[in-house]
């Protein structure tokens, strides 16, 4: 199968380098298709794809870790229209889709275990919610039955962005689920979406039962780990 990398991106000093560096590691993958959507009223010559502006009154204001802004949401969900668009609900084209953000770290190897995805599948992922790692837990059978987080581990799929892939199929087949964009509480996000698409027990654990970690996020609160 071919993997759709969803990536939202914005303008900022580092921009370049992170799309750089993302760039050069996705580089790496064979079969990946790569898509960009900028945060923007215009195509900027630098990424030169897709772009929609997040509203003004979403924009940052004052606090910049404001976590009931959404960040990136837009960006995604026009990517999930485009996927949408342009492929059939029939269609045979096999696909993932992953949500990579403009400034993580991935390894090779996640993109190879996420190629065989049928539904959604899962994995931990580093720095994230205070901890030096979230994680699904993993009973004996292989199956999800909740969430290794400190940061409310009672939301229906407490995972970061970061920390699962989709069959294209479902994207098809669910047409109307969409990230949401109100009334979504910090860390509701992902759960917005994954809702629509499946249940706890559909969850497909990767990365040798959730015990190795591929994937970093990069954010502020990474400075004071427990
Ligand atoms: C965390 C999660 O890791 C994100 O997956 C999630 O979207 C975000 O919280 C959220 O729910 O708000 P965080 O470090 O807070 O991420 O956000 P950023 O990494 O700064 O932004 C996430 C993505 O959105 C990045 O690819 C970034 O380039 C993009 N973004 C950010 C925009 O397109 N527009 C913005 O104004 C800000």
């Amino acid at each position: 199968p071919t993997i759709h990398v969803i990536t939202p991106t914005y303008s900022r000093p580092v921009q370049k380098a992170e799309l750089t560096r993302l760039a050069n590691t996705l580089l790496h993958v064979p079969n990946l298709h790569w898509i960009l959507v900028e945060d923007s009223q215009r195509r900027t010559p630098l990424v030169t794809r897709l772009n929609v502006e997040t509203p003004r009154n979403y924009k940052l204001r004052g606090d910049m870790r404001d976590p009931r802004i959404p960040r990136g949401t837009m960006q995604r969900n026009l990517a999930l229209r485009w996927l949408r668009e342009t492929f059939n609900k029939n269609s045979s084209q096999p696909g993932i889709v992953y949500f990579a953000d403009d400034d993580n770290t991935y390894s090779l190897e996640l993109f190879e275990e996420m190629r065989t995805t049928r539904k959604v599948s899962v994995w931990p992922v580093a720095f994230v919610g205070g901890l030096r790692y979230e994680s699904p837990k993993v009973n004996a059978a292989g199956k999800v039955y909740g969430w290794k987080t400190v940061f409310d581990p009672h939301r229906p799929f407490a995972i970061d962005m970061a920390g699962f892939a989709v069959n294209l199929r479902l994207i098809l087949q669910r047409s109307q689920a969409y990230f949401k964009l109100r009334g979504v509480k910090g860390g509701y996000q992902e759960s917005s979406l994954l809702r629509e698409l499946v249940t706890l027990n559909d969850l497909e654990p990767k990365a040798a039962n959730c015990t190795k970690v591929w994937t970093q996020v990069h954010r502020l609160e990474g400075a004071i780990l427990l």
